[in-house]
């Protein structure tokens, strides 16, 4: 039996990285996923993720959204709904970065990543909530959100200064609705993905960054996508409900050391 057979979910950021191995990770698990994304191309080059996921037989709409803007998050649950009828899991994952720290960053830098990586999950998550709690409960469950923090909303991320704030503010916002919205019946995680190789250019595989990344996880090779789409298939299945407002780190112990 697949674990989120019949399921609805959409995935921010879907086009690359992980968002990209969590939408096909679901879509082999039975879900019906709805890729919510700026681009449809990823970030690291090769097929969409639409078309991976429909060559395998399965269903996924994308549906070009950005979450930092109100209109564009509405207009994305609406078709969700309008298209599969309720919306079973939102996976917040889409995010920027601008490797700044305090003096460096400017006021534009500040606003937009505090406008995608926090606001956009606020209006994401109020937004989904206000969709899931009119829905009957499946299994005591109106709906989830699993929101991608990192281990450094935890620990501070080295010369990245608005990215880390945002960061912090994610696990405090997962806590914050998981307690609100648990009579409602709706279930909130989030995951801290310590490094993970997704392949993009740039400063993420900067060398010096990643013998940073390399000292600081015990385990012997850094994360894969695929790493964290399995953490993100175990929260939005039934086999965690009575687990909400964790920030599960899928990181190789980086915070355990
Ligand atoms: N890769 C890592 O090592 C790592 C570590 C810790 C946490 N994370 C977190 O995991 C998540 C995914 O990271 P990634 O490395 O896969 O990123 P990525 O840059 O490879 O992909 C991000 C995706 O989000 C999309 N996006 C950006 N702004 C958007 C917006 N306003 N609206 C909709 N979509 C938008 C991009 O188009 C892109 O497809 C992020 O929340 C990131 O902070 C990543």
């Amino acid at each position: 039996m697949s674990l989120l057979q019949s399921k609805i979910a959409v995935v921010t950021g879907a086009s690359s990285g992980l968002g990209r191995a969590i939408a096909i990770r679901y879509a082999a698990e039975g879900a019906c996923v709805v890729l919510a994304d700026i681009r449809d191309a990823p970030v690291e080059g090769g097929a969409t993720t639409l078309e991976l996921i429909e060559a395998t037989g399965a269903t996924a709409l994308q549906v070009a959204t950005d979450i930092a803007d109100w209109n564009s998050v509405d207009a994305m649950v609406s078709a969700t709904v309008e298209r599969f009828g309720r919306l079973d899991i939102i996976v917040n994952n889409a995010a920027i970065y601008t490797s700044t720290n305090l003096l460096q960053t400017s006021i534009e830098q500040w606003d937009r990543v505090i406008a995608v990586n926090l606001t956009g999950f606020f209006y994401c998550s109020k937004r989904a909530v206000m969709q899931m709690v009119g829905q009957e409960p499946v299994n005591e469950v109106r709906g989830r959100i699993i929101n991608i923090s990192s281990q450094h909303g935890m620990v501070a991320s080295p010369g990245d200064f608005p990215y880390g704030v945002s960061k912090g503010g994610i696990v405090q916002m997962t806590r914050q609705i998981a307690v609100d919205h648990a009579e409602d019946g709706i279930v909130c995680n989030a995951i801290a993905p310590g490094k993970i190789i997704t392949g993009k250019p740039g400063v993420a595989n900067d060398p010096k960054a990643l013998d940073y990344s390399r000292s600081r996880t015990p385990w012997p090779r850094l994360g894969t996508p695929d790493d964290v789409a399995g953490a993100a298939l175990y929260l939005a299945s039934d086999m965690a409900s009575f687990v909400t407002g964790v920030n599960l780190m899928v990181d190789g112990g980086w915070m355990a050391g």
